[in-house]
Parts: structure tokens; sequence; C-alpha cells
């Protein structure tokens, strides 16, 4: 029989199981190099501002991706709770995207304009004064650290670089525009932008 050859040397089944394997991998993977709307922003996106730039470098220094998702599968019990679910054109302006794999506390995906902005400062500088049950760590140092702006124009720069449509006057002005504003002023503009393109879609 041919399958003896196969089953008793082991190099070949080897082979042929990657083969098969890759296959698989093959049949998910090489779609979404045709597909427009994967490198497509969604209509209306914009990128987002110096501020909200400067607060989402805060976001990833704090390590807010470890406890928040950002992305909304497509699956009922998920868009009832948290909206939309998340589209690839949503992302085309993030480097890095934020997706998270873990989520110990709420999705972000859609949290942008959920909340006042008066509750995200409540809640950033000690949780559990608006939820008290919350076991999501205090940012109280936030609200002292201000930010200077000295990198926030290169970092635009970088984008730029990058295929994020940003003009050379918001670079020019964005030293300006973030100096004398705080990492949680930044924090906030930041958390209140996520996933409103598609919001009320
Ligand atoms: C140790 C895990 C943990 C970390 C780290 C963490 N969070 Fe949370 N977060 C939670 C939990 C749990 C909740 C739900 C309870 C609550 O609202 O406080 C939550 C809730 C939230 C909410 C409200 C979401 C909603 O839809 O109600 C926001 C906004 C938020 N977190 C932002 C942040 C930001 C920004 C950071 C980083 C500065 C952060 N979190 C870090 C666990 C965490």
């Amino acid at each position: 029989m041919k399958h003896d050859i196969v089953e008793k040397n082991v190099g070949l089944m080897a082979v042929l199981i990657l083969v098969v394997i890759s296959f698989g991998g093959l049949a998910e993977i090489v779609p979404l190099f045709f597909q427009k709307e994967t490198t497509q922003p969604v209509e209306g996106l914009e990128p987002i501002t110096a501020l909200e730039l400067e607060g989402r470098d805060v976001y990833i220094r704090e390590g807010c991706y470890v406890c928040h998702s950002q992305q909304i599968r497509p699956f009922r019990a998920e868009t009832e709770r948290y909206g939309h679910y998340s589209v690839a054109g949503e992302f085309v302006y993030d480097h890095t995207f934020q997706w998270g794999s873990k989520r110990t506390g709420p999705d972000l995906a859609r949290v942008g304009g959920r909340y006042s902005d008066d509750w995200h400062y409540a809640h950033l500088h000690n949780p559990r004064d608006v939820v008290p049950e919350s076991i999501m760590p205090a940012y109280p140092w936030l609200n002292y650290a201000s930010l200077d702006g000295d990198r926030t124009a290169t970092k635009m720069e970088r984008l730029q670089m990058l295929g994020v449509p940003y003009t050379d006057e918001e670079i020019a002005g964005a030293a300006d525009t973030v100096r004398g504003k705080t990492e949680m002023d930044a924090l906030v503009a930041y958390l209140q932008q996520l996933g409103t393109v598609l919001k009320d879609r």
C-alpha cells in the first residue's frame, strides 16, 4: 500500500503534514491580500489629533492593553454590549494597532462618547470612586505629568511616512496644541474618540 511509504518515513510525513497545514493557512490569509477593504480607511476616518496621539502613547506606556482589547467581534453577544463590530478599515492609521487579546476589563473599541470627560477623569484617578466593585488600577499621577510637546511633531512625521495623512500644518502646530496639557487630558481625549467613526451605523 502506498500509505505505508508515508507512515514508515517520518521525514516524508513531516513534509506532507506541513503541506496540509499551509493549505489551511493560505486559504485564510491569501484572500485578505486582495480585499481592498482591509487596507482602505472607512468613510470619514481621520487621523487622531496631536493630543489624542500623546494620549495613545500614555495608553501604551501604562499597559492598558494588558486588560483591555480594542476589537469587537461580529457576534451578537458582543455587538449588543459594545456596538458595531470592528472592521479592518477603522485601523488603517493605527501604528501599531491596540487590538489586544485579553479582556480583564471591557472592550474599549467603541468607548468614545459613552461617558462624559468628567467620568473618565474621575475613573482614571480612582476607578472605585465611580465603579465601587472595580479592580482596575488607579492612575492618579497622570494628572500631575504635563506634556512638553517636544516629540509630538516627530511622532507625527514618522506616522506620515507610514501613510497617515497628517498635513504639514498639523505637524507644525502639534507642539503648541499639546504643551501644558496633562497626560490625563491626552488619555481622556484619546479614549473619547475610540470607535466613533462607526458608532451609530
Ligand atoms: C488590571 C486590569 C486593568 C488595567 C491595567 C486597566 N483597566 Fe480599565 N478596566 C478594568 C476593569 C476590570 C474595568 C471594569 C470596571 C470599571 O469600570 O472600573 C475597567 C474599565 C475601564 C473603562 C470603562 C469601560 C466601560 O465600557 O465601562 C475604561 C474607559 C478603562 N477601563 C480605561 C482604562 C485605561 C485607559 C487604562 C490604562 C491607563 C486601563 N483601563 C487599565 C481593568 C483594567
